[in-house]
């Protein structure tokens, strides 16, 4: 029986877990607010994750390194309050957890504390597991990130697909092990060769969810902005469009704005 919409009240880190177990692909899609979470909650979605990419998104910064801890929480609490089913995972931003891992356990505690949120999300492998570690301790739930990790953008200089050369592949399969037998709940890969992805999704037992990874992992993320056709710029070659906001919200704006400008909003119906 599917663990999706069966008696699944509440979507737990042992839920996924059970969906990668009886081969069930995971859904998860980025949430900000609380009126699109509620949205995608009701929908469906197993996880909610409150990336980081509320930089990009929400805030409209190039990259993901100025959102802070407190934006972080805001958007955390935001989404938490919409989700009755899924699992709400918070990025932990830029410069709250690399410093060492009492920092990062601090983080942490503020997220889970102040935003209600069920788990937590890192970038990084072996640099930061001795912070995961420290996390996963106090009993808060981590999931992993591999690949191309945009709080790094300036190290790596280009958003291109990471881990194509075998020296980067070999530590990337190294770090997702290690993050495994850590106690990581969970990994997203991001914008590696399908190939690689798949036979890290079958060297870890815990769940692996790929962007730009291809079909070979648990399950599938995108930013929930550019799956619903809002942002138009960004198109790389793994993001399918699901709708046409963008044009969709023009329309009803301009719509608007023209029965405003001839009187015709509000009408007689539309009045007290
Ligand atoms: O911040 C984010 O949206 C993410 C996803 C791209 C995985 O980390």
């Amino acid at each position: 029986m599917s663990v999706h919409k069966s008696t699944i009240k509440r979507v737990t880190t042992h839920v996924v877990q059970a969906m990668k177990d009886q081969g069930e692909k995971i859904a998860m899609l980025t949430a900000y607010d609380y009126s699109m979470a509620k949205i995608l909650d009701a929908a469906g979605i197993d996880i909610l994750l409150v990336g980081d990419s509320a930089s990009n998104v929400m805030a409209g910064h190039e990259t993901t390194l100025p959102i802070t801890l407190e934006q972080m929480i805001y958007h955390a609490a935001s989404v938490v309050r919409a989700a009755k089913r899924s699992l709400v995972v918070v990025d932990l931003p830029f410069g709250s957890y690399q410093g060492n891992s009492q920092e990062a356990l601090k983080s942490a505690i503020r997220i889970m504390k102040e935003s209600g949120a069920h788990a937590v999300k890192l970038e990084g492998g072996a640099e930061i597991i001795e912070s995961v570690a420290r996390i996963l301790s106090a009993g808060i739930p981590v999931m992993g990130h591999l690949g191309l990790t945009p709080q790094s953008i300036y190290k790596f200089g280009t958003y291109t697909v990471r881990a194509k050369q075998a020296a980067e592949a070999k530590k990337l399969l190294a770090d997702a092990e290690l993050l495994a037998t850590t106690g990581c709940f969970s990994l997203v890969l991001e914008k590696i060769p399908a190939g690689l992805a798949d036979k890290v999704a079958q060297t870890v037992t815990i769940p692996v969810i790929g962007i730009g990874a291809g079909a070979g992992v648990d399950g599938q993320v995108l930013v929930m902005q550019d799956m619903l056709g809002i942002t138009q710029a960004f198109s790389p070659r793994f993001l399918r469009r699901y709708a046409n906001l963008y044009n969709e919200i023009n329309t009803a704006v301009q719509n608007y704005i023209a029965d405003v400008k001839r009187a015709d909003f509000p009408n007689r119906e539309e009045q007290y």
